[in-house]
């Protein structure tokens, strides 16, 4: 049987749930796909450390260059993240001839361009299962199953560490800080939570996805991220008392001649499907021309459940080595035509909730209501909450959900009513999912 040789970068969390799986699953994998994959070499900078998988020393090394250089691997893991090294040893290994799979999604989203042109130009295969959604193989939905079909939108849950902060704060009604540290405890979320709590994390794999699905590469640049830190328990509450869930959404959908990318807290109504995706659970909604909705749940990271997704990657170039067929399934397909436009996000539509402490004086409430209307946005439903016990410094919070709206009329209604100075603090604007 022909042998696969493969070079692992980072023996870190998920590059040892690579190396335990492919250990354990080298028969089953060699039955499945025709090959006998070897795992010869790893990389790590600490050859000491404890990984929780035994393995023979004589494969360890801390030169990573040399596992790229090596002729006895076909293909290159990357696990170690971010954009230093890791960038340079893709580089270096795509140049080298060698096939790669990575799971970082932070490399990809900011020198995707660069990395899928010269994995394109030396005719080898790029895979990245593992950076969008963890254990769920939605990359490859999108680059196979759903190739047939223009994508009308995608929705994502994709960061199961803000879901597991917003569905601790719903359950229990913990505020934000607590509902963080429990995140932090359960071992969730990094000592410094800023990538996954200000939404850059779901970003870099929205953009992976946006790229994929209309085929031109998406800068991180022109993604509006907004992600969860500072929000409000009692917006949580009155989400929840309205009927919605709060999650932090991925939105990327296409509109004529132009898409949408972004991330923010979203009001998700109960009985919709991504309303019931709760913890550290993720999953993405497509709707496809053809297919319609489809959706993907699963575990969005951890070890077996990114490494599941890496040898997955690892099998595919496997098979394409074996018919001598490298890009057999293309990373980015490229538009013939003009790619469409990123849309300004004051120029999106959407339905809002809007929070706001409004004067409890007679005809604050008129004059609000009043502005909303004069530029252009129509009111579903508003609520005072709370009673007369809930005023602070006679403010009363005022709960209002608009029909759909131009993100720019909303903000100048805003903008007048604070100047209006009829509201205690600065308003709360959330999106919702229609
Ligand atoms: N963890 C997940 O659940 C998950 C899910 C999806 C995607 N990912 C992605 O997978 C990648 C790996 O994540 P991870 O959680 O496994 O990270 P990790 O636990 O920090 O592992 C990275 C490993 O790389 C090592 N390393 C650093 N510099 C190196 C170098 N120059 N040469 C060789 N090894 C080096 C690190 O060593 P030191 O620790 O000693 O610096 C560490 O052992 C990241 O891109 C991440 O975004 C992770």
């Amino acid at each position: 049987m022909k042998q696969i040789g493969v070079g692992l970068l980072g023996f870190g969390t998920v590059g040892a749930g690579v190396v335990d799986g492919l250990q354990k699953r080298r028969e089953l994998l060699a039955q499945r796909i025709g090959a006998d994959i070897v795992l010869r070499r790893i990389a790590d900078v600490d050859l000491e450390r404890d990984r929780g998988v035994v393995v023979d020393r004589a494969i360890l090394t801390a030169d990573a260059r040399a596992v790229v250089t090596d002729p006895s691997i076909d293909i290159v893991v990357e696990l170690i993240g971010g954009t230093g090294i890791a960038r340079t040893l893709v580089m270096e290994a795509l140049q080298a001839g060698k096939s790669v799979v990575t799971a970082n999604k932070k490399l990809l989203a900011e020198y995707g361009e660069e990395i899928f042109s010269l994995a394109e130009e030396s005719g080898v295969d790029l895979y990245f299962g593992a950076s969008v959604g963890g254990g769920i193989p939605i990359v490859r939905v999108l680059r196979e199953g759903l190739v047939g079909n223009a994508i009308t939108s995608l929705y994502g849950i994709l960061n199961g560490t803000c879901n597991y902060i917003l569905t601790r704060m719903e359950h229990e009604g913990l505020p934000f800080g607590e509902a963080l540290a429990a995140a932090q405890a359960a071992g969730y979320a990094e000592a410094n939570p800023s990538l996954d709590i200000d939404g850059f994390d779901t970003a870099h794999k929205a953009v992976i996805l946006a790229s994929l699905a209309y085929g031109f590469h998406v800068p991180m640049s022109v993604a509006a991220v907004e992600g969860i830190r500072g929000l409000a328990g009692i917006d949580v509450q009155f989400a929840r008392e309205l009927g919605y869930r709060i999650k932090l959404l991925a939105v990327i959908r296409r509109d004529g001649e132009e898409v949408e990318v972004r991330v923010s807290p979203t009001l998700v109504a109960h009985d919709h499907m991504l309303a019931s995706v709760g913890n550290v659970f993720n999953a993405v909604m497509v709707r496809g021309d053809y297919a319609g909705d489809t959706l993907y749940y699963g575990r969005g990271a951890g070890r077996e459940p990114t490494a599941s997704t890496v040898i997955g990657d690892i099998g595919d170039i496997a098979r394409n080595l074996l018919a001598g067929t490298p890009r057999h399934v293309r990373g980015i397909a490229r538009l013939p035509s003009e790619p469409p436009r990123v849309r300004a996000l004051s120029e999106i539509r959407s339905r809002y909730y809007l929070r706001l402490m409004v004067l409890d004086r007679a005809g604050s409430l008129g004059q609000f209501t009043a502005i909303l209307g004069a530029h252009g946005v129509s009111i579903h439903a508003v609520s005072q909450k709370g009673g007369p016990d809930d005023k602070e410094g006679g403010f009363v919070p005022v709960v209002t959900l608009t029909h759909v709206a131009k993100e720019a009329d909303i903000d100048a209604a805003l903008a007048e009513i604070r100047a209006a100075g009829i509201i205690g603090e600065e308003p709360v604007k959330l999106r919702m999912l229609d």
